[in-house]
């Protein structure tokens, strides 16, 4: 499922990332802040309980999130740029990290780094990357999770592609998707288009 988190700050935010002239750091900064926007969607429906603590003016019922089982999955490279904005909201929670680049010429996912939190089977899965395009790298990380055990898995995303989101739906329908925007299309390399260029050259220079 698609939700597209279309807040005028988001859009307004994501207009600064297309630009072409964008710095490095606007671009770090900007990624991060729509990544927390994100994560305030993505998180909307966490469960809370109830306790009582003590107020200025003696006890006072509040809540508290249940459970907070929740990793964040940044996919390296490019996620490594969302992780700083999910932390600032969830900061407590474990970060698994997963290392997969796409091969230029035939675009299939290669993975070469995996590491995972303890307990994945109870957790709520939030991953992180700047792009969905074909959506291979997306799949072999939910797959790699649901060996692990996990069941619950979400993805952020700044940029989707039609193409990336209708394979997620076909062979993970179980799996939300948060986007900042749902572009029009891939060109011929797999690129997003409009999209944002190479999120991870713009990340890391
Ligand atoms: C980009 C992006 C995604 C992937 C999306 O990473 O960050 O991980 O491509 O493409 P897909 O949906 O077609 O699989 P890239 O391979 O450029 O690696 P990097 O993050 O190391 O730069």
């Amino acid at each position: 499922m698609v939700h597209v988190v279309d807040h005028p700050l988001v859009r307004h935010k994501l207009g600064i990332l297309r630009r072409d002239d964008v710095s490095t750091k606007n671009f770090r900064e900007v990624a991060n802040e729509i990544a927390r926007l994100l994560t305030y969607e993505a998180t909307k429906d966490l469960e809370l309980e109830s306790l009582s603590v003590q107020g200025w003016a003696g006890p006072v019922d509040v809540e508290e999130i249940k459970g907070k089982k929740i990793t964040v999955v940044p996919i390296l490279r490019a996620g490594i740029g969302m992780l700083d904005g999910v932390l600032d909201m969830v900061p407590g929670v474990k970060v698994s990290v997963v290392g997969i680049f796409r091969n230029e010429e035939t675009l299939e996912p290669v993975r070469y780094y995996v590491k995972l939190a303890g307990n994945i089977e109870e957790r709520l899965a939030l991953i992180l990357d700047p792009m969905l395009a074909t959506g291979g790298t997306l799949s072999t990380t939910i797959d790699l999770l649901k060996e692990a055990g996990c069941t619950n898995i979400r993805g952020l995303f700044l940029v989707a592609a039609p193409e990336g989101i209708e394979r997620i739906e076909r062979e993970h329908p179980d799996v939300h998707i948060y986007t900042a925007a749902v572009d029009e299309r891939l060109n011929e390399n797999g690129y997003i288009l409009p999209g944002l260029g190479d999120a991870g050259d713009k990340i890391f220079g």
